[in-house]
């Protein structure tokens, strides 16, 4: 539905909390969800939040997620690698943010590039759960004038 925005978690996020906390900090990704449906329900939308360590499902979710206002779309580890991702953001209508917690540009070099960002509609990284939310306030902005933006 038009008024509806995934949020879709790749592989090791369900870690987050206890996870590297040097670099991702103690938030949970049950806070993550919290904090991005309060932001989303703000602006009318309603969320459907997932996490899979499977490539797969990943790739169901994003299909699944056509008909909708947007994906804000955390890959983890599959961002550098994943063909089938970026196949599958390019195979729907919906548009696509890529987000990160950290800033991928200032850690290892293998996490410099990205699959995805060159089918993302945007990319937001280095603002923690931040990054979650101004992903959503971008979606909203897109869906409040589609076609100037598109
Ligand atoms: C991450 C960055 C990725 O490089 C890493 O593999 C993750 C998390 C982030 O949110 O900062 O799993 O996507």
């Amino acid at each position: 539905m038009a008024s509806t925005i995934h949020i879709l978690n790749g592989p090791n996020l369900n870690r987050l909390g206890t996870r590297e906390s040097g670099i991702y900090g103690t938030v949970t990704l049950a806070d993550i969800e919290k904090q991005a449906r309060e932001r989303a329900g703000q602006k009318g939308f309603e969320v459907v939040f997932r996490q899979s360590n499977h490539e797969g499902d990943l790739v169901d979710w994003l299909h699944e997620a056509t008909d909708s206002a947007g994906v804000v779309l955390n890959a983890g580890a599959y961002t550098h690698s994943s063909i089938a991702l970026h196949d599958a953001i390019r195979a729907i209508e919906a548009p696509v943010i890529e987000v990160h917690l950290s800033n991928v540009f200032a850690r290892e070099d293998f996490r410099h590039h990205s699959t995805l960002s060159a089918v993302a509609k945007g990319v937001i990284c280095g603002f923690g759960a931040e990054s979650y939310l101004l992903a959503i306030d971008g979606l909203a902005t897109l869906a409040a004038a589609p076609r100037e933006r598109t």
